[in-house]
């Protein structure tokens, strides 16, 4: 008889898109007997980081700036040194695909490999942007439900346990990261330059209770923010008034979330919608999900014929339907 085995999935998120893709994950984990917990960090989380009892453990998290967001990186450095060469992933979340997000694990992995963790596997997942604009339902389904089912892929190949051989990186996405880590004191900086429009604010404290930083109270009558902003664009999302003013990013605000659910189920949105004829600013997109696309089918998942909970069975590799 075969040990019970368990996940855990550190997660950092702003708007909840990285949050959607650990449910995922962590139904597929389910799915295979491997019982799965979501713990999420930030300063509003204090979380246990004894995680010696756990035999996969993951770390998801959205790209910000082309970097990992700071909040997971001092998670990291929390970590306890690894039993017995534990096995650790990476699940990036990112609005697009480009080269210049391929570097920003860097200094995670760095942290992960010095307390002793074998990381054996990190995978970039694409959700629709947060910040600057908002993107079109069509993009936005296609982005859910494509990784509905890559994600059953990421389990298969997280419970086979191969050693993924890491990719060659260009010499411009390390710079490019390494310059842009100037968003871990920026967000800090901007933070402080968060505002409220009083006329529009209704009190309800959503922001005070949604900031992973802890980062928003409410004083008296008014709503203040401190030095911890993550630039995680939370509070912003999930406004009902759309009160809130981000600093220096006010005109690349995204306000409302994506609803999910509703764009999955909508038959007006074909699916697959990223296709070889896409064009206009989602061609670029192409490469990375006919890379994608490809990998699936190799592993026998074919993405269109909307199957998005076909299983994959971990002992014999092939498919449970
Ligand atoms: C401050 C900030 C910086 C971002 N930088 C990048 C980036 O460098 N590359 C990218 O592809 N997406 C970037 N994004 C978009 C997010 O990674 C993307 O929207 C992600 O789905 C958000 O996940 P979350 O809802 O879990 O926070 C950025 C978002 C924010 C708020
Ligand atoms: S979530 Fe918006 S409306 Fe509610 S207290 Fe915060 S700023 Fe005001
Ligand atoms: S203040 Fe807003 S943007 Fe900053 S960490 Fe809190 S929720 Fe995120």
């Amino acid at each position: 008889m075969t040990a019970t085995q368990s996940a855990i999935l550190y997660v950092f998120s702003g708007t909840k898109n990285t949050l959607t893709v650990a449910e995922m994950i962590s139904a597929k984990f389910q799915l295979h007997e491997i019982a799965c917990t979501i713990v999420q960090i930030g300063k509003a989380h204090p979380c246990n980081t004894d995680c010696s009892q756990y035999d996969y453990i993951g770390f998801l998290y959205p790209i910000h700036a082309f970097n990992t967001p700071k909040p997971m990186v001092d998670f990291a450095r929390q970590l306890p040194v690894a039993v017995d060469k534990q096995r650790a992933f990476i699940v990036k979340v990112s609005g697009e695909p480009f080269s210049p997000n391929a570097a920003s694990s860097k200094i995670l992995m760095g942290i992960l490999n010095e307390k002793g963790y074998r990381l054996f596997f990190e995978r970039h997942l694409l959700m629709p942007y947060n910040i600057w604009f908002r993107y079109p339902d069509g993009i936005a389904k296609h982005m859910y439900r494509f990784n509905q089912t890559y994600s059953e892929l990421i389990v298969h190949l997280i419970i086979k346990g191969e050693v993924e051989k890491p990719r060659l990186l260009l010499l411009s996405s390390h710079i490019i990261a390494f310059l842009f880590r100037i968003q871990w004191p920026g967000a800090r900086l901007n933070g402080r330059l968060h505002s409220i429009d009083r006329t529009r604010c209704i009190r309800c404290t959503r922001c005070v209770a949604e900031c992973p930083m802890g980062n928003i109270s409410q004083v008296g009558d008014s709503i203040r923010f401190g030095w911890s902003c993550a630039m995680c664009m939370r509070c912003v999302c999930y406004c009902p008034t759309d009160a809130i003013q981000i600093g220096i990013l006010r005109f690349w605000k995204v306000n409302g979330p994506y609803d999910y659910k509703r764009l999955a189920d909508d038959p007006l949105l074909p699916f697959p919608y990223i296709t070889d004829e896409t064009c206009g600013y989602f061609k670029l997109f192409r490469p990375y999900y006919r890379a994608a696309e490809l990998e699936l089918a190799t592993h026998g998942i074919c993405l269109t014929q909307n199957r998005p909970y076909v299983t994959m069975n971990r002992y014999t590799g092939g498919i449970d339907t």
